[in-house]
């Protein structure tokens, strides 16, 4: 197939149609940040942490097939601040207070917020709770957790097979459902558990593994009394 030419960085590249502009940067060796991908999943374009910008127009590199003449730029001001707004509003919405978290640092969303330097709440955190479901004998869900990127639904669907997971409600009150919102323990859960293996978060987890996280993920740092409960003001 004729391979077509656009610009990485201001490189002229050739590059095979039907690829994505995130598989084209990715065999490139560029890295691009991002959370509702997950392959082999139909990529969903919905977190829109992979922003790159293409002719001053920022568009989502998972699902933005290669075009003739793009101009491809990764690491503008404009790209990364607004992965990084992208982010912070992420922390805000539900509860992602790592340090209270079961999978102990095993999550990609703490990852990126190293990435990107977040080091307080930048928009006030959603005080709402959310339900958090025990009832599986090996899987909990925690909703308060979740970042709502579908991995998990997407998951059980395309590769498992097995349609158990959903979602009801829209926007903010959106909701990751077993079958037609039992809780989890009572759906026709298999107990594969590829649920709990693609989740970025702290949201679906195997019961046997929580707080088996990282072995050691520990810095000093100053403390930010503003977001420390116990309030030692401690280094
Ligand atoms: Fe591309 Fe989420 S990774 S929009």
């Amino acid at each position: 197939m004729e391979k077509i030419k656009i610009k990485v960085n201001g490189n002229e590249v050739e590059v095979s149609p039907g690829k994505t502009v995130l598989q084209v940067l990715k065999d490139m060796g560029i890295h691009v940040p991002v959370l509702c991908h997950y392959e082999p999943l139909m990529p969903q374009g919905s977190c829109r942490l992979c922003v790159v910008e293409d002719r001053g127009v920022l568009k989502t590199a998972c699902t933005t097939p290669v075009e003739p003449n793009m101009d491809i730029k990764t690491d503008t001001p404009n790209v990364i601040n607004s992965r990084k707004l992208v982010l912070q509003l992420l922390f805000s919405e539900r509860n992602h207070y790592c340090m209270y978290c079961e999978v102990t640092g095993e999550c990609e969303l703490q990852d990126l917020g190293y990435e990107f330097g977040l080091d307080h709440f930048e928009f006030p955190t959603y005080e709402r709770r959310f339900p958090v479901d025990n009832s599986h004998e090996f899987i909990m869900m925690d909703h308060n957790r979740c970042v709502l990127c579908r991995r998990c639904v997407r998951a059980c669907s395309e590769v498992a097979g097995h349609f158990v997971l959903g979602e009801m409600e829209r926007g903010i009150d959106t909701m990751i459902i077993a079958d037609m919102d039992v809780p989890l323990g009572n759906s026709s859960c298999t107990s594969c558990g590829l649920c709990a293996q693609v989740c970025p978060t702290g949201a679906i987890i195997d019961k046997r593994s929580s707080y088996l996280g990282r072995e050691v993920q520990s810095e000093i740092i100053y403390a930010n009394c503003d977001m420390c409960p116990v309030g030692c003001g401690m280094e």
